[in-house]
């Protein structure tokens, strides 16, 4: 177990695939952790049972990521469980996809608050509760890379990520907090399943020269790196992909 005994992380979608693969990752590194959910609290107690399995502490704690309230009762149940928050992971998004001519102005706002507000909500809390010495850690995607035609809603959202997460890391100058966003490329979650058909799985699977699509365990591994040891990166986005981007 890396040394991270007394360190205390949030995981924002810690319902999700990602989510729940890094707050596993994170518990067997010496993590306390907060499991965060939205809808799914059924698979946030999951996560948190696999985390005691693991070894680890954890609780869980619900709400909109773009809502600042419940946001900021997420890290008021850190503070009063476990002390404090030095890691914030913010796994938390959606990917609804239609061409630009298609999409609703709905879809288009709904994706926008979940994905950029949302960020904007937990960085801030972050900037202003992480603990020297912590990190904070987003979610992009290797398509802003990708140019891949019905992501262009989700792909926006995630340039605002990425421009976020690297001004954030130049304001918290010495403070000692890394601030960086993974950009995975196709990932094995729900978010990436939902709607594509065999055909589809196949033809993105093959995009990246290892020929398989991601785990959340291949990402969780940055996530532990980016949480813990890494105190040298920052203000980055890791293109996490197997080379497909
Ligand atoms: N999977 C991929 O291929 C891939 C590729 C690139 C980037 N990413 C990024 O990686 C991150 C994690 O994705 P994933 O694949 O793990 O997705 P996932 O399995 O679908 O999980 C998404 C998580 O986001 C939460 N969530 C959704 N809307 C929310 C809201 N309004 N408020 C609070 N929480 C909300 C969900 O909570 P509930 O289930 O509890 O409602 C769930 O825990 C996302 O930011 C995604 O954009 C994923």
């Amino acid at each position: 177990m890396a040394n991270n005994a007394g360190r205390v992380a949030i995981v924002s979608g810690g319902s999700g695939g990602i989510g729940k693969a890094s707050a596993v990752r994170l518990a067997a590194d010496g993590f306390s952790v907060v499991v965060h959910y939205a809808n799914g609290k059924d698979r946030a107690e999951e996560t948190a049972s696999a985390v005691a399995r693991a070894g680890g502490r954890a609780i869980v704690a619900g709400g909109d990521v773009a809502d600042e309230a419940a946001m900021a009762a997420v890290f008021d149940a850190a503070d009063r469980e476990f002390g404090g928050v030095d890691v914030v992971v913010h796994t938390a998004g959606i990917m609804p996809l239609a061409p630009v001519a298609q999409m609703s102005l709905d879809t288009f706002d709904r994706v926008q608050r979940t994905n950029v507000r949302g960020t904007f909500v937990i960085d801030q809390l972050a900037a202003q509760r992480v603990r020297n010495g912590g990190a904070i850690i987003n979610f992009s995607t290797s398509v802003t890379r990708l140019q891949i035609p019905s992501y262009g809603a989700y792909a926006a959202s995630k340039g605002a990520v990425e421009a976020l997460t690297l001004i954030l890391a130049r304001e918290l100058r010495g403070r000692d907090i890394t601030v960086n966003a993974i950009a995975p490329g196709p990932t094995a979650t729900p978010l990436f399943f939902e709607g594509k058909t065999q055909q589809a799985i196949e033809q993105i699977s093959g995009m990246n020269p290892m020929g398989r699509l991601g785990t959340a365990e291949d990402i969780a591994e940055t996530v532990a790196f980016l949480a813990g040891p890494a105190r040298w990166v920052n203000g980055q986005v890791l293109y996490v992909n197997g080379g497909a981007a």
